[in-house]
């Protein structure tokens, strides 16, 4: 039998409900991600992995690990990468991006000079593997050749280290990029010489137009000096309950300028929220004036 197939035998542990409480809890409290007990059995198989590379027999043994003093520094991205759920695409609900090609930025021009005097700042919180910014550097990459001096920069941030390494990495498989228009595959995906290797990769200045760094969107203090004009927050709250999602959003809206633009995703709604943000369109909200 091949070593994997023997480990796999050898983990038929499954997760005691103690352990997955002590998991979520931690989870909840440190990343805000809310995990209920039907997510028992998908938390139980994405970290059976994590077990047999650290050669750990069971969940009880691997909680002690990850709070260890190696486990804190090493193993909590770990964890965090098995909880959390990347899906994204380039182009995903693309109503938003026609929003700013159309309003948002000709708005933020005429009002703060945005993009113009100073540099356009947009930042996409909760990017997982760049096809979010990398879309968002290209529609403000087209909007710059009808007016030249337009200038931008993209922030992009994720809790997860596999997925900013993927980001930052910018290459992705050919099928990934069919909601991309034919003029922006042309000028912003470079193929890979080998053919039948079927991959395709950002070209370097657009890559060099967005900056990634990990950030947990519940940590006290962001680390982010500027505000922003437009942030980009889609399908990320979902995973919090509505408290967390409240407090995020005003804290959110205060690294917003005044009439600077929040976007989320379609399933996220602010319907009595108590937050400074009026809906101008479908998934897009104005920092009030
Ligand atoms: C479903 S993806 C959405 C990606 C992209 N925004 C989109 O809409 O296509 C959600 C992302 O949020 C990230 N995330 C979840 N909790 C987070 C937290 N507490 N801090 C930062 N990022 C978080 C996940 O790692 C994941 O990559």
């Amino acid at each position: 039998m091949h070593t994997n197939d023997l480990m796999n035998e050898i983990i038929t542990e499954t997760m005691s409900h103690e352990d997955f409480a002590r998991f979520s809890k931690f989870i909840y409290d440190d990343y805000g991600i809310k995990l209920t007990s039907s997510k028992k059995t998908m938390l139980e198989s994405r970290l059976q992995r994590r077990l047999r590379n650290l050669d750990i027999k069971t969940f009880s043994d691997y909680y002690d690990f990850v709070f260890s003093a190696d486990g804190i520094k090493n193993e909590i991205v770990h964890l965090i990468d098995a909880v959390t759920t990347n899906k994204t695409d380039f182009f995903r609900e693309p109503g938003c991006f026609d929003y700013l090609s159309r309003n948002a930025l000709s708005r933020l021009i005429e009002s703060h000079g945005a993009g113009i005097c100073r540099e356009l700042r947009v930042w996409s919180a909760g990017c997982s593997s760049g096809e979010e910014p990398y879309t968002l550097a290209m529609v403000l990459d087209s909007f710059k050749s009808r007016q030249p001096d337009f200038r931008f920069s993209i922030l992009a941030t994720d809790i997860s280290t596999r997925m900013l390494k993927i980001a930052a990495r910018a290459v992705y498989e050919q099928e990934r990029i069919l909601p991309v228009p034919d003029a922006e595959k042309r000028k912003y995906f470079m193929t890979s010489k080998d053919a039948k290797k079927n991959l395709v990769r950002i070209v370097p200045e657009l890559r060099s137009r967005v900056t990634f760094r990990r950030l947990n969107l519940m940590e006290r203090d962001f680390g982010i000096g500027e505000h922003m004009d437009i942030i980009f927050c889609r399908n990320v709250i979902i995973y919090f309950d509505r408290n967390t999602q409240e407090k995020l959003l005003n804290r959110l809206s205060g690294y917003l300028i005044r009439g600077g633009y929040l976007i989320l995703g379609h399933s996220e709604i602010l319907t009595n929220m108590d937050v400074p943000l009026e809906r101008v369109a479908p998934t897009v909200y104005m920092k009030k004036r």
